[in-house]
């Protein structure tokens, strides 16, 4: 029988609701916050209080112009973590509130995990294995997915993540935040290879990232070249343009290999950078080579709570620790979440 599941994420910056039935999404609201634009980044406290007004806006809203009914909703899911802590207890508080007032299971949802099926989203079945790619404002990771709920971590940023080196050199440009979105717009008209910004290697690390050297050497080379005057449009375009193709040279070159070596064919990619078109195409040359290469649709890309319904409606049917009779207790904690270093959880 088909479950109609309610899922809500806010783990960053945005507040988002949707409704599944099972694997297919029916509605998805997002709300993002504009205000981070004025500091160049997100300020916790700030994201944590606008989550308190949006979400109760947004479920309020959903249900208003929703055929569908509470009482009809099979199944809670909502966002755990990582992500900023404050933002998280927001929408998961207010997530398992619903589901215990209306007598509905609940179930925790890992964000990486929810970015990883993102691919997914609208299939009811996923062929094993894959290589997964999250890229995003806090994450830059590869992991190798056995089988649904089985992930091993093989490689992973020893500092910033790709998005946040995005985020801070659209800054130092005078760009607006998030910065991914605008230097993938700019770099369309900017020349690639006007300078070349080296990307660290990690000794002895194959899979591994770091991306604070790139960041550092961007602020340098505007130092140099731009004492005065800020470099002018077309120059902002050319920088852009060269900085991307290091970052995501550098993806591809470190996926590529892992794939390679492990001897995978299915590379998944996902996290708000593989909204990056030019990301999107280097990666997607790969199938020339018989590998096949998944997105999520753009949307799905950046957060979102379909990702999260539907990593809960896999998990209500493939998961063996799913219990589906689980009735929601202040104190349980029903999903086995992945044990992820992360430096901003
Ligand atoms: O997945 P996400 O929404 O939040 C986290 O889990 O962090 O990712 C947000 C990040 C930001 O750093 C943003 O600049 C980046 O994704 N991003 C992009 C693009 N769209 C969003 N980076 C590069 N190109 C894009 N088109
Ligand atoms: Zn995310």
């Amino acid at each position: 029988m088909s479950k109609n599941i309610l899922a809500f994420e806010s783990s960053c910056d945005e507040t988002s609701v949707a409704l599944l039935k099972d694997f297919e999404v029916q509605k998805l609201l997002i709300s993002s916050q504009k205000i981070h634009n004025e500091f160049g980044g997100i300020v916790p406290e700030l994201a944590s209080r606008i989550h308190i007004t949006n979400i109760n806006h947004l479920t309020d809203n959903f249900f208003q112009d929703s055929e569908i009914k509470k009482k009809n909703i099979g199944l809670v899911a909502a966002t755990q973590g990582p992500g900023l802590i404050g933002s998280l207890l927001v929408g998961y508080n207010f997530a398992k509130s619903f589901a215990i007032s209306l007598d509905i299971p609940f179930l925790s949802v890992n964000h990486i995990q929810s970015h990883i099926y993102s691919c997914f989203i609208g299939l009811e079945k996923i062929d094993f294995p894959f290589l997964a790619l999250v890229v995003s404002g806090g994450h830059t990771l590869i992991y190798t997915v056995e089988d649904y709920f089985q992930h091993t971590l093989i490689g992973q940023t020893q500092d910033d993540a790709a998005g946040e080196a995005f985020d801070k050199v659209a800054k130092m440009l005078g760009l607006n935040y998030p910065g991914g979105p605008v230097i993938d717009d700019l770099a369309k008209d900017g020349d690639e290879n006007f300078h070349e910004f080296p990307v660290s290697e990690i000794k002895g690390k194959d899979y591994d990232f770091s991306f604070s050297g790139i960041k550092t050497s961007v602020l340098y080379f505007l130092k140099k070249n731009f004492p005065i005057n800020k470099p002018n449009e077309r120059e902002i375009k050319n920088i852009c343009a060269s900085f991307q193709k290091a970052i995501v040279k550098d993806l591809f070159k470190k996926t590529f290999k892992a794939a390679s070596q492990l001897g995978i064919k299915t590379i998944c990619i996902s996290g708000g950078v593989s909204a990056n078109s030019y990301l999107r195409k280097t990666f997607t040359e790969l199938e020339k080579n018989n590998f096949k290469i998944l997105f999520p649709e753009k949307k799905y890309s950046t957060d979102n709570a379909a990702m999260v319904g539907y990593t809960a409606y896999l998990a209500s049917k493939f998961s063996k620790e799913f219990k589906s009779k689980i009735k929601c207790s202040l104190f349980e904690q029903p999903f086995p979440r992945l044990d992820m270093k992360h430096k901003h959880y």
